[in-house]
């Protein structure tokens, strides 16, 4: 039987050596504030490439200061953020996988406190505390947030600017695949979304409008990277809340997306609306990424309580996605990729020569 999820895809010139990935997820870890990946990041990420990961996302990574979420982000605005991910990007190819970074910024939902090791996790982080003023398409704010500062037509273009040159830096640290962060409720989710966007000019309006931010990103971070590398864009594809940006909406953006260069969408939801009734459970994003493949021929990720091996098969095997995120089971078991692979196929050849002892017992069975 062909096990779907061990299967290699190629995305432009990139061939990744199976279909399970491992979606960004922000460490809150950069000591003084300056967006340096450290020692934990090496270490974090190199853990998937060796637990079996096809593709390793490096997490949400802010192209100007004041798109972090929290002041202990990830950043690509300077030269030495660069030279930080070098050793992790040659650490990912060295265990065979490839590595991906999400290009992000945080719009309304900056400047906040992150998610441990401070007494309001997620709430507003004062200027006097280290905080700084955020920017969003309006000035209305995220529930118990503080207010933004509406973009103009300059801003707009700095942030373009910014993503572009976030992009080239990514490529010049050996970076393999670019995405773009259109989700959970963060700068470009914001402008997609009738409820942030209360915009008269070009970037408001009609979802035309609306995904011009998007759009201008897409097409300037396609221009600078090599034509070879593959391009992404993650999407909350339903707000789960009336009157949001919802599923028939994200149909449209992501034909505009496949029309302007993008290889890959991964389809996500939420992070935009308070108390948006979100149906958690096993696989609950699954169905909108399945609808998104089959309606516009993008190829598409699923992730969202993808748990086990035999589900995430199952994504791919009924053609619902092309590809599968695992976040926090990696997490959980940084070796998720080898267990997998193992329970799967029983295949040891994923399993580091180093370790394969340990796997002795696994591989007779098999
Ligand atoms: C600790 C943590 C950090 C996360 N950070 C990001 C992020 O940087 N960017 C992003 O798009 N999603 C982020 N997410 C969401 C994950 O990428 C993923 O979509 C979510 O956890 C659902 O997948 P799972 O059920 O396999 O964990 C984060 C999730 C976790 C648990």
């Amino acid at each position: 039987m062909t096990q779907h999820l061990l299967e290699p895809l190629t995305l432009r010139e990139l061939t990744v050596r199976n279909r399970l990935w491992v979606p960004p997820m922000c460490q809150y870890s950069v000591a003084a504030q300056d967006g340096v990946a450290t020692p934990w990041h090496l270490m974090h990420y190199g853990s998937f490439a060796r637990g079996g990961a096809g593709a390793v996302i490096l997490e949400a990574t802010a192209v100007v200061p004041q798109g972090r979420i929290s002041p202990q982000d990830l950043g690509l605005w300077d030269d030495a953020q660069r030279d930080a991910l070098r050793p992790i990007t040659e650490l990912v190819h060295s265990l065979g996988a490839a590595a991906g970074i999400q290009l992000a910024h945080a719009g309304r939902k900056a400047s906040t406190e992150p998610e441990w090791g401070t007494a309001r996790p997620g709430a507003s982080l004062a200027e006097a505390d280290g905080g700084w003023r955020t920017v969003g398409p309006s000035a209305s704010a995220y529930a118990g947030l503080a207010a933004p500062e509406a973009l103009d037509e300059a801003g707009i273009d700095a942030v373009v600017d910014a993503f572009v040159a976030a992009a080239g830096r990514a490529v010049e640290a050996g970076i393999d695949l670019i995405e773009i962060h259109g989700a959970h409720g963060y700068l470009i989710h914001e402008f997609l979304s009738p409820l942030s966007n209360l915009r008269s000019d070009s970037y408001g309006g009609e979802l035309a409008g609306r995904a011009r931010l998007l759009l201008r990103i897409v097409d300037a971070v396609r221009d600078e990277i090599p034509s070879g590398m593959p391009l992404l864009v993650r999407l909350s594809a339903s707000e789960w809340v009336d009157g949001g940006f919802d599923l028939g909406e994200a149909t449209q953006v992501v034909s505009w997306l496949r029309e302007h260069g993008v290889d890959m969408v991964d389809v996500s939801s939420g992070g935009n609306a308070e108390g948006a009734a979100i149906p958690v459970g096993p696989g609950y994003q699954t169905s909108l990424a399945a609808h998104l493949r089959h309606r516009t021929d993008m190829p598409v990720s699923a992730v969202g309580m993808i748990d086990e091996p035999f589900q995430a098969e199952h994504v791919l095997a009924t053609g619902q996605a092309d590809v599968v995120r695992v976040g926090r089971a990696f997490l959980r078991d940084p070796s998720w990729g080898l267990h997998a692979a193992l329970a799967l196929r029983g295949d040891g050849d994923i399993v580091p020569p180093q370790y394969r002892r340990a796997y002795r017992q696994q591989l007779r069975r098999s």
